[in-house]
């Protein structure tokens, strides 16, 4: 395990060793001595400041990113005023770019009076040819970029950008490789994302991901228990299992093996109280991950389904392979076997061709299920998509005001769904003090609901039973029954 290993006892004389992650330790131990030189030199501190946009699959990437930069012997700045810089960006829609291009304006004039600093760029908006193009022509100041398959290589790119100044680009069409056993730094000490599996297979007609996140590639299970027992012993109460298709996990795998076995093999954890999981395709939601959900004590009783679409037509031409009706028993089926299940979705406003009727179907899906929340999107064009050459766009105008009443109706259904839980006593694991109020903690319920109650920090990371006593549309105030 990396906090074993002591960089000390690492011979930068030899050449790097070609096996992995042994090899990024070496770069590890280099850079720090880099740094410790330049510290010198400079009389003070390096600091870092990691910005992430998007998923929790980025997030999660991140702190990865964090842990390599710490262990380089760099301080965790919290403004983008540091001596390294790196985005960890999105694609996913066109304004997650557009975010990116404005910062970087910024991050330009920020480093022309500050000549140590290092500018990296990674994720998901660097897998795009016309990115990296628009990079090397107009962005010459960035010092490194490279994507989602080779983000394991992170020490080994910054030793390179700390022995020269040309703009490194290392940017992989795809990988079969996982590397096991790198740093990585959680951003809370009693909560952990942890991928179990990268990529996606679906192509979604209106989806970016599989070209940017490459083929599915379940980690083992081995590999996953291990990483979620040293979590439960450093003290993580609650995992969220990560991946574009959790459904599918263990498919490719040589031992294959199902999500819901994966789940029964984590929840015999000591010390693991919650876990989450997210995203479910519902094509590959099986009745064996149902049963193993309605069983457990510790998989929350919360599933975000996205629906994308309740039109069958629109389903059909965004290559989800699923029909209204088939995602509407689907729902009755994990009701029935788990009443109390809080379900959520993504839904996507303006697709190619969506007439008035194909969003009153949406519509009806969604007031027939009956989400506890939404996440709405409007319909981004993606380049090199298949949708993106439909030539059926639908007119802005149009789209917002679907959208508008989408929103609306999502909004009315979720403040009732969650009224109904005024009055109840529920377990609430506290996540932080509350961003407004420091008398206040806010924590969240096993469906994902959010409370703020009186409290202090002392009670971050803990589990206690909350009395919902004001229903606020989509979070409750409560207090802490004894
Ligand atoms: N436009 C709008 N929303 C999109 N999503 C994915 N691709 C697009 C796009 N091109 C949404 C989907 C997905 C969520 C993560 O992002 O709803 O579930
Ligand atoms: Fe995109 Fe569809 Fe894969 Fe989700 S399942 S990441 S929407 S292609």
């Amino acid at each position: 395990m990396y906090n074993e290993i002591d960089l000390d006892k690492i011979n930068l004389d030899l050449a790097p060793p070609m096996e992995e992650p042994a090899r990024q330790y070496y770069f590890i131990a280099k850079c720090r001595r880099y740094v410790r030189e330049l510290e010198k030199k400079l009389e003070r501190r390096l600091c870092f400041f990691v910005q992430t946009f998007g998923c929790q699959m980025n997030a999660r990437d991140s702190e990865k990113l964090t842990g390599i930069l710490k262990m380089i012997g760099y301080e965790q700045a919290d403004s983008e005023e540091a001596d390294f810089v790196i985005y960890n960006t999105c694609t996913v829609r066109e304004n997650a770019n557009n975010k990116v291009w404005g910062r970087l304006g910024y991050l330009n004039t920020y480093k022309k009076h500050h000549p140590y600093m290092k500018i990296a760029l990674c994720g998901c908006m660097m897998q795009e040819v016309e990115v990296i193009e628009k990079l090397k022509k107009s962005y010459r100041f960035v010092d490194l970029v490279f994507g989602t398959h080779n983000i394991y290589k992170f020490a080994e790119l910054v030793a390179s950008v700390l022995e020269q100044s040309d703009m490194i680009v290392d940017i992989w069409k795809d990988t079969d490789q996982i590397i096991e056993d790198l740093p990585i730094e959680r951003k809370y000490s009693f909560k952990s994302g942890v991928n179990i599996m990268f990529g996606c297979d679906n192509f979604c007609s209106y989806c970016i991901v599989p070209y940017v996140r490459g083929r599915e590639r379940s980690r083992k299970p081995e590999d996953i228990i291990y990483e979620i027992e040293k979590l439960a012993a450093d003290g993580v109460v609650e995992i969220m299992l990560l991946g574009q298709n959790v459904n599918s996990y263990g498919k490719h795998l040589k031992d294959s093996i199902t999500f819901a076995k994966l789940l029964l093999e984590i929840e015999k954890i000591q010390g693991i109280e919650r876990i989450r999981f997210m995203t479910s395709h519902p094509k590959d939601l099986s009745d064996e991950l149902i049963e193993v959900m309605s069983k457990s004590k510790k998989i929350c009783h919360h599933l975000h389904l996205p629906l994308q679409s309740g039109s069958s037509h629109i389903l059909k031409e965004m290559n989800r392979h699923y029909n209204k009706e088939q995602y509407l028993q689907l729902v009755e089926k994990i009701r029935k076997a788990i009443p109390d299940i809080a379900l959520t979705t993504d839904i996507i406003v303006g697709f190619p061709g969506e007439t008035e009727e194909d969003f009153l179907d949406t519509l009806e899906v969604v007031r027939k299920v009956g989400y506890e929340s939404a996440f709405t999107f409007i319909y981004s064009k993606r380049t090199g998509t298949p949708a993106a050459i439909k030539e059926e766009q639908v007119p802005e105008e149009i789209v917002k005001n679907r959208f508008n009443r989408l929103l609306k109706e999502v909004q009315e259904i979720a403040a009732k769904k969650a009224s109904a839980y005024t009055g109840k006593i529920e377990p609430v694991l506290i996540e932080e003090i509350n961003a407004q109020d420091e008398n206040l903690v806010t924590g969240r319920l096993s469906n994902n609901f959010v409370v703020h109650l009186p409290g202090t920090k002392h009670m971050i990371g803990k589990i206690v039973d909350v009395k919902l006593k004001e229903c606020k549309g989509f979070y409750f105030y409560g207090e802490v029954v004894e």
